[in-house]
């Protein structure tokens, strides 16, 4: 069991049952959920229950045979994205998703190599941990195939917000890498960033940087995975889809999403487009999966959808986002511990540092507050970043506002109570 962990392995929760965005441990008592974009409209929802159970309770066969729910789903999914992605493959995880977006696009161009982001996560296969530095810097480390990008990361990364402009700045480092690969004999496949990178610390990409990046792997004759496994249905409030984030214009030819898409049952998806979807078809070998697209996961999937519409979540998203991350910003300008908060919609960081100047981790101090968030107040929220020196909060797009001033006076109180007392636990270890 060592490889699997637990959320606070020191004194692990039992959870037993949950609603919305609050979970209920074997004694009953009541926890908040910060960390769970997986329930994306608030866990058990009832209407979700209903259509899985409805189906379930009718027919639940695969895509070898017709049925009206794959259609409605996939018609469903195109409406919230740019025309050309009109193709859809329904598997079972993101891990599925981002295999099958690495095989049409080595499939599409011919070509094996990739090129990722520092500190990038993209799931638990083989495949994907050759292309997830987070994991192969552990590991057996990098393949002569992938290629590591900087994060454009404009806290802490090598342009920051002074630069001018900082999206064509690291993209020009994806240019420079492309260029170092054909002197290597060598010819990229594809180019593949999370929307916005949460495993790396929440990143907001910095403003035209996909673009340019698109252009220059397109010009290489790769293409632009965008993995929204994360990022996607709403959490951002304003765009449906992170990458809309970068303006209109931008479209990426493979778009893969999965954790918030069936609400907890194992729903994900590949999106790309007619050219590349033929080019998988030419070689005429069947694509084939057992679950993926069923019709009860196509039920729960479109029930999804309908709660996002009916309950107005993106709406919330954006009115409970930008108040939490109003308040936190108020915070930071009583706790210099707070270095930068960041952020969009439902889907916001803390980045905590020792010294404001140097952008010092404060690893301990995060890792602290997570503990006696839950230890004190019952609040679950997990840290991310190279360091896990980033507060994050993603919780089930049900959020109220009363959740994030609860969270937000917690942080406050904790923080000023380690100001007081604890401070020299981070000078000890950095
Ligand atoms: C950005 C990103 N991509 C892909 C995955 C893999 O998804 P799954 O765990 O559903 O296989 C994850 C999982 O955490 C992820 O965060």
């Amino acid at each position: 069991m060592q490889s699997c962990k637990l959320f606070y392995s020191d004194d692990p929760v039992k959870i037993l049952r949950a609603r919305g965005q609050y979970l209920f441990d074997e004694n009953g008592e009541r926890y908040l959920d910060c960390i769970s974009n997986v329930h994306h409209v608030g866990h058990c929802h009832p209407s979700i229950t209903k259509a899985a159970a409805a189906q379930m309770d009718l027919l639940n066969t695969n895509t070898r045979f017709l049925h009206d729910n794959i259609v409605l789903y996939a018609d469903r999914l195109a409406a919230t994205l740019p025309e050309k992605l009109c193709v859809f493959y329904f598997v079972n995880s993101g891990s599925e998703a981002n295999d099958l977006a690495l095989r049409l696009a080595q499939q599409y161009t011919q070509q094996e190599d990739v090129i990722v982001l520092d500190h990038a996560y993209h799931g638990h296969l083989m495949s994907l941990i050759d292309i997830s530095p987070y994991k192969f810097r552990k590991l057996a480390g990098q393949k002569e195939w992938v290629h590591v990008a900087p994060l454009p990361d404009t806290y802490r990364g090598i342009y920051r917000e002074n630069h001018p402009n900082p999206g064509q700045a690291y993209a020009d480092t994806v240019k420079d890498l492309i260029e170092e690969v054909h002197r290597k004999g060598r010819k990229i496949s594809a180019f593949f960033a999370e929307s916005l990178p949460s495993v790396g610390g929440q990143i907001i990409l910095p403003r035209g940087y996909s673009a340019k990046v698109a252009e220059y792997v397109r010009s290489a004759g790769g293409v632009f995975v965008a993995d929204e496994v994360q990022t996607g249905f709403g959490r951002l409030g304003s765009h449906f889809w992170g990458f809309q984030q970068q303006g209109e214009n931008f479209c990426p030819d493979i778009v893969t999403m999965g954790k918030p898409m069936g609400n907890g049952h194992p729903l994900a998806c590949v999106a790309t487009t007619v050219e590349i979807a033929e080019a998988f078809t030419a070689n005429r070998v069947e694509y084939f999966n057992t679950f993926g697209g069923n019709p009860v996961s196509c039920a729960i999937g479109l029930a999804v959808l309908d709660v996002i519409e009916t309950e107005d979540l993106r709406g919330n998203a954006t009115r409970v986002g930008a108040h939490l991350k109003d308040l936190l910003t108020k915070l930071q300008t009583q706790h210099q511990i707070i270095g930068e908060v960041r952020g969009a919609g439902l889907f916001l960081g803390i980045e905590l540092v020792t010294d404001r100047e140097k952008r010092t981790p404060a690893t301990k101090t995060a890792a602290l507050l997570v503990k006696r968030l839950k230890e004190e107040d019952r609040i679950c929220v997990s840290t991310d970043g190279p360091w896990e020196s980033v507060l994050k909060f993603k919780p089930p797009m049900c959020f109220s506002m009363e959740d994030a001033e609860l969270v937000v006076q917690c942080i406050d109180r904790i923080l000023t109570d380690i100001e007081a007392n604890d401070l020299k636990l981070e000078k000890e270890d950095i």
